[in-house]
């Protein structure tokens, strides 16, 4: 799952103590193990190697310089969804070609710097986008590749908010409306209209969801090519799962086992969108135990870090597992929350001024004390990548170990930086 492990009662990133990084870097701190990414990247890439695809991950989950660099270094492209994001893939020196940029509403500055940059794929999610790209592209005269986002309106069980190809979500173009997208656009001049891109939603723990949005797309495909359009490009999204709790996520073996078939023989160019399924499991946010309280029935472990430092808890009640770093009782192989002789249960929560402000409720925990370090677990993606200053708390450090060595890869934010873009 990934490279945290308890070693005689102290967990250990790679061949880092984890309580030496947070006796130095201070607390919170994001700390990441490079071999857990390139683990992670590695198996997409073997599991899916029939179909030779590009894997471009998305940024979003995990946006640091020094992880990008990583990917990259590893033969990754990336998924932008901003400008902001297609600066940073760029500043890392990634080939233009293998970045696509997906988002329901770019701006015309962002489309012009993608289209400056000579990015591979623009993932057109509107008549309206399409429009303004065509006169953008035009404009600059510049010929660019672009896929059609459809909304294969499937449903991924997943949380709500992380839903995205059901009918009434914002985003792509509902697959009635597809044909007709590429009747109107189909034989621009300046956008090349020869993809179809979809993206389930975030996380898909079951594989069928894929199957039935691939079956959609190809028989939409199929229709496409029939009607003479050229269909040369096939972007699965991402959404694979991670292991939160337990080994809950299928491999990337699992997914590719029954996606792979699908799309062999079918002379398209696939594309692949994994974040979650990359960055999760290759992060762990290091907290320090402040106080703990009791208030009637309920115990409380209050800790140094809050819904502004990784605000998935509150945002979609996800879970993450808590444990010391250092103590006598390891955790539960699979890290899922279960009783034991001797346990605490607790909800972890931060100093945030807001009651949804916590990290784990009802979690059973070996008893903890004021100065203990703990580990949230699987917090490498839309962790620190959603964080904000909120309170006025400046952002906490990233860590990247890589074998037994470790470096800040972000500084801890200072009072100074809550206040310098402010006039
Ligand atoms: C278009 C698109 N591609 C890829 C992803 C990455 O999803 P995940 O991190 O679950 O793999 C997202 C996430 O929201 C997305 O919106």
């Amino acid at each position: 799952m990934d490279r945290f492990e308890y070693r005689d009662g102290r967990l250990w990133c790679e061949g880092v103590s984890v309580e030496r990084i947070a006796r130095d870097a201070g607390t919170p701190v994001y700390v990441y193990s490079s071999q857990t990414f390139l683990d992670h990247f590695r198996k997409i890439r073997a599991a899916f190697e029939p179909l030779q695809p590009l894997i471009c991950f998305s940024i979003k989950s995990c946006s640091n310089l020094a992880i990008l660099s990583l990917l990259k270094e590893a033969g990754s492209g990336f998924d932008v969804v901003s400008g902001g994001e297609l600066y940073r893939a760029l500043r890392v020196g990634a080939d233009p070609s293998k970045i696509v940029f997906a988002g329901v509403a770019k701006t015309d500055r962002e489309i012009v710097e993608a289209i400056d940059a000579g990015i591979g794929w623009f993932n057109v999610e509107s008549e309206a986008e399409m429009e303004n790209l065509i006169i953008l592209a035009g404009r600059k005269r510049r010929v660019i590749h672009a896929a059609l986002r459809i909304n294969p309106d499937v449903d991924p069980k997943t949380h709500r908010f992380t839903t995205t190809g059901k009918r009434e979500t914002k985003f792509g173009v509902d697959l009635e409306r597809a044909r007709a997208f590429f009747e109107r656009f189909g034989r621009n001049e300046w956008v090349q209209l020869g993809g179809v891109h979809l993206h389930l939603g975030s996380p898909v723990n079951t594989i069928q969801p894929y199957l039935d949005a691939i079956g959609k797309a190809l028989r939409l495909i199929d229709e496409l090519r029939n009607a003479g359009f050229l269909v040369e490009m096939f972007d699965l999204g991402g959404g694979f799962g991670a292991d939160y709790e337990g080994f809950q996520a299928p491999t990337a073996l699992d997914y590719a086992r029954s996606i792979v078939p699908l799309l062999s023989d079918r002379s398209l160019r696939i594309v692949l969108e994994p974040g979650r399924s990359i960055s999760a499991n290759a992060g762990i946010l290091v907290t320090q135990v402040l106080y703990t309280k009791q208030s009637g029935e309920k115990q409380f472990v209050l800790v140094d870090a809050g819904m502004n430092d990784l605000i998935r808890p509150a945002l979609y009640e996800a879970h993450h597992f808590v444990w010391p770093v250092v103590t006598s009782r390891e955790p539960p192989a699979g890290r899922n929350n279960q009783p034991f002789e001797g346990a605490v249960l607790a909800d972890v929560v931060g100093p945030v001024c807001e009651s949804g402000d916590f990290l784990a409720l009802d979690h059973y925990l070996p008893p903890v004390q004021r100065g203990d370090l703990a580990a949230i677990f699987a917090c490498g993606a839309y962790g620190f990548s959603m964080s904000s200053q909120y309170n006025s708390r400046p952002r906490a450090a990233e860590i990247l170990v890589e074998k037994d060595a470790f470096r800040v890869i972000r500084q801890r934010e200072s009072y100074n930086d809550l206040i310098s873009a402010e006039i």
